[in-house]
C-alpha cells in the first residue's frame, strides 16, 4: 500500500514539473562475484540534458550503463526510465545503448548501412514489419531515418562497406549511428571519444547536442576531465569503492574532489 502511495505521489510531483526524470535510481547496489561495484547509489537525470559519467578505470561506469541498459540486473534498488519501470522501457525502445566495445563477430558479411538498420528494429515492430524482412524493403521513412543517423556521422559514403572493414574510429561513428537511428528517449555512450581523432570528436560532440536540442538525454561515459564532461549540464563522478559525487560540473570536478577520486594530483 506505501508503495502505491510513493507512486501516486511520485506521479503528482511529475505532473507539476511536467516531466518524470529521464532516468532514476534509488540506492542502488550492483556489482558482480565479491564486494558490490556500486553502493547504494542514487541519481536523477533530467530529461534533456547532456550528462557526463566519470571515474577511474574499474570504478564501475560500465556497470551503471549495464544497469541502466537491462543487460545486467541490480542486487537492490531500482531503476526507472521516464518514470516506467526499466522492462517497459527496454521493450518500447526508450533506451539506445552503445557499449564500451561491441561484442561482434567482425568477419560477419554485414554492411555498414545494415548495421545502423538494426537501430530500427524497435520501430519496424511496432510497424508490424518482420523483423529479419531484408532492409531494403522497409517504408521510406525508415530509410530516411538511417540516411541522417549515417549523415550525421558522416558515414554515409561508406554505407556499403563491410563494418569489419572500417577503422576503430569509423566504427564507433556507425554505432553511434545506430543509436541515433533508433529515436530513442535516452541515449547512452560508453566511451565514445576513446580511439577517435579530434575532428570526429568534435563531430560527435556537435551531434550529442542536436540530440539534446531536440529533447534526448544523453548520457556519456568518458575520461576527458577537460572536454566534453566540461561542457555537460551534469556529471556523475565514481570513485572505486561506489562512492559518488554527482551535480554541475564546475562543483564536482574540483581540484580537491579530482584528487580524492583519482588518488592522487589531478589538475582541475
Ligand atoms: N563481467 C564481469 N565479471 C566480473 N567482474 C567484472 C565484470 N565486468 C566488470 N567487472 C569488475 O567490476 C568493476 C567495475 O568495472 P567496470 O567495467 O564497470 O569499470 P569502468 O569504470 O567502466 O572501467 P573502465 O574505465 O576501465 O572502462 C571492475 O573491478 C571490474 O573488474
Ligand atoms: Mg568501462
Amino acid at each position: 500500500m506505501a508503495h502505491v502511495l510513493d507512486r501516486l505521489v511520485r506521479h503528482a510531483e511529475w505532473q507539476q514539473t511536467e516531466q518524470p526524470p529521464a532516468l532514476e535510481l534509488q540506492h542502488v547496489t550492483a556489482g558482480y562475484d565479491g564486494p558490490p561495484v556500486l553502493r547504494d547509489l542514487s541519481l536523477q537525470v533530467p530529461s534533456g540534458t547532456l550528462f557526463a559519467v566519470l571515474g577511474p578505470n574499474g570504478s564501475g561506469k560500465s556497470t551503471l550503463f549495464k544497469l541502466i541498459s537491462g543487460v545486467m540486473r541490480a542486487q537492490k534498488g531500482s531503476v526507472r526510465v521516464q518514470g516506467q519501470l526499466l522492462a517497459v522501457a527496454r521493450r518500447s525502445g526508450a533506451i539506445a545503448y552503445v557499449p564500451q566495445e561491441e561484442a561482434i563477430d567482425w568477419s560477419f558479411p554485414i554492411s555498414v548501412r545494415e548495421v545502423v538498420f538494426g537501430g530500427r528494429h524497435a520501430i519496424m515492430r511496432r510497424d508490424g514489419i518482420v523483423r529479419f524482412a531484408p532492409y531494403r524493403f522497409a517504408r521510406s521513412a525508415h530509410q530516411h531515418a538511417v540516411d541522417s543517423a549515417l549523415e550525421a556521422v558522416e558515414m554515409l559514403d561508406m554505407q556499403h562497406a563491410r563494418i569489419g572493414a572500417l577503422s576503430g574510429g569509423q566504427k564507433k561513428r556507425v554505432f553511434l549511428a545506430r543509436a541515433l537511428a533508433q529515436e530513442a528517449a535516452v541515449i547512452l555512450l560508453d566511451e565514445p571519444f576513446a580511439g577517435v581523432d579530434y575532428r570526429t570528436q568534435e563531430r560527435i560532440t556537435s551531434v550529442l547536442e542536436r540530440e539534446r536540442r531536440r529533447g534526448k538525454t544523453v548520457v556519456v561515459v568518458t575520461h576527458d576531465l577537460h572536454g566534453f564532461a566540461r561542457q555537460a549540464d551534469r556529471v556523475l563522478l565514481l570513485a572505486r569503492g561506489g562512492r559518488a559525487h554527482g551535480g554541475a560540473p564546475d562543483d564536482v570536478l574540483r581540484h580537491d574532489v579530482l584528487s580524492e577520486v583519482y588518488e592522487g594530483l589531478v589538475t582541475a
